[in-house]
């Protein structure tokens, strides 16, 4: 595990923005595992950048990624299609066909799940990008007694309940479900590029990866992967 603390947002953002950059200029038909959520946002920002400046193609990348909440259209400006399409996919050469997110409007759910690893399977992704919920959770591999290895449908916890409402009107409006890949295929990722912005994170991001192994921490199961890159700014950086 390589962990890079950084002065400020700014810089981890080109940093990674710059690592997947560098991945695409040298495997242009690379598999990049993709997040939502508020940490990616920047990241993509400069990767945009980046792609306007012409300094890079995702003309010929396949993407997959970690989550989308059941029930919501893709049109829905909560869903994660949508925030894929505003930060990212709507500014870039990336293909629609070569875009995958779980469909959390498939009418059978486990069907759904089993085309995602099934694709995921013939198209193993190069490096994955997570954020890390207050909880631990990675993708929504919430903390659990068991975890899944494979892509699922998982009943929310309150915790991410509560720090997702921010996006919509009332609690209520909040998804209950999410289908995500498994801790089992985020783990098969050939790198890893944990990201943690901000204080709130500190105390999870050292959990996780100092603390013991343990399903009650899902983002602790990374400590058993050999390719995990760990980006902090200094306030998420503050105990690790
Ligand atoms: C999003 C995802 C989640 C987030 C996590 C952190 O696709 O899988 O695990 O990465 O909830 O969210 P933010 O970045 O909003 O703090």
């Amino acid at each position: 595990m390589i962990i890079r603390k950084f002065d400020s947002r700014e810089e981890l953002d080109s940093y990674a923005a710059q690592y997947f950059i560098y991945i695409i200029q040298t495997k242009p038909t690379a598999t990049l595992g993709l997040a939502t959520g508020s940490t990616p946002i920047g990241i993509y920002e400069k990767m945009v950048e980046r792609y306007r400046g012409g300094e890079v193609s995702f003309a010929q990348i396949t993407t997959f990624n970690l989550d989308e909440y059941v029930g919501l259209q893709p049109q829905n400006e909560q869903s994660y299609a949508y925030f894929m399409n505003r930060h990212l996919f709507g500014h870039i050469d990336l293909p629609d066909n070569r875009a995958f997110l779980p469909n959390g409007m498939a009418a059978d759910l486990a069907a759904e799940c089993s085309r995602y690893d099934a694709m995921l399977a013939a198209q193993p992704i190069d490096v994955q990008l997570l954020g890390i919920g207050h909880n631990g959770h990675i993708g929504f591999n919430e903390p659990d007694r068991t975890l899944h290895g494979g892509t699922h449908v998982v009943e929310l916890k309150r915790e991410t309940l509560e720090a997702n409402a921010r996006f919509f009107a009332s609690m209520d409006e909040v998804p209950k479900q999410a289908i995500t890949m498994g801790v089992g295929s985020i783990l098969k990722a050939r790198t890893i590029m944990l990201v943690g912005k901000g204080a709130d994170k500190a105390d999870i991001m050292k959990q996780a990866l100092t603390g013991p192994i343990t399903t009650d921490c899902p983002a602790s199961l990374l400590q058993t992967h050999a390719n995990v890159l760990v980006l902090l700014d200094r306030e998420a950086g503050r105990y690790v």
